[in-house]
């Protein structure tokens, strides 16, 4: 499962050219995959996710997993809601939701996108990872109840950006950046 973050996650960074220490923001810590996966690469990473989430997917013992891996230091957790994102206006070089949009509030997703965009430097990124058809038929065997995939293209309408998509092994990839 790993490696498959791997691969989608070094898509998406190959496409972005971040400098090494560039802001990052890892919204919707889950297990930490992506945040470990980052730090492995050598970013500081900060991350959060709503400290009233009590599902499944939030609330991970990933710590123990990321100080095993010799990246605990690089990885700074504050919880925060996404619909309200408690860091100043032009502050990330990328702001990543990885698996994230659509176990986000249907109702909560335009304003999520806005916080986003408010926190993205000008001439940053943001990065949503949702699953593909195949992944969601893989994960609807444990989990049925799990939820279907976003389109993040739908909450960015009236906003001046600019989108690309690009196909991973798990998941889609929509990288938004300001229009010029
Ligand atoms: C499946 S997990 C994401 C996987 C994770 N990114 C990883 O790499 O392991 C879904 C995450 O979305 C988070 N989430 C749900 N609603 C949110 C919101 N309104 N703001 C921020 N995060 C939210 C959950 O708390 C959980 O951390």
């Amino acid at each position: 499962m790993f490696s498959a973050v791997s691969e989608d996650a070094s898509t998406a960074l190959r496409a972005l050219e971040l400098n090494s220490d560039s802001d990052i923001l890892d919204v919707g810590t889950g297990e930490a995959q992506f945040a470990i996966y980052l730090a492995l690469q050598g970013y500081d990473v900060l991350t959060g996710e709503p400290a009233t989430d009590t599902s499944q997917y939030a609330g991970k013992d990933w710590m123990d997993k990321a100080d095993k891996l010799g990246v605990l230091n690089h990885i700074r957790f504050q919880a925060f809601d996404a619909s309200d994102i408690p860091f100043p206006e032009k502050a990330f070089d990328a702001v990543f939701f990885f698996g994230v949009l659509h176990h986000i509030d249907e109702e909560l997703r335009r304003s999520v996108f806005r916080e986003a965009l408010r926190v993205m430097k000008p001439d940053g990124a943001i990065v949503f990872f949702e699953p593909k058809s195949e992944t969601l038929e893989m994960v609807w065997k444990s989990d049925p109840d799990h939820p279907v995939a976003a389109n993040p293209v739908d909450y960015a309408s009236g906003l001046n950006i600019t989108a690309s998509k690009m196909t991973g092994s798990l998941m889609d990839i929509y990288i938004f950046q300001k229009a010029t």
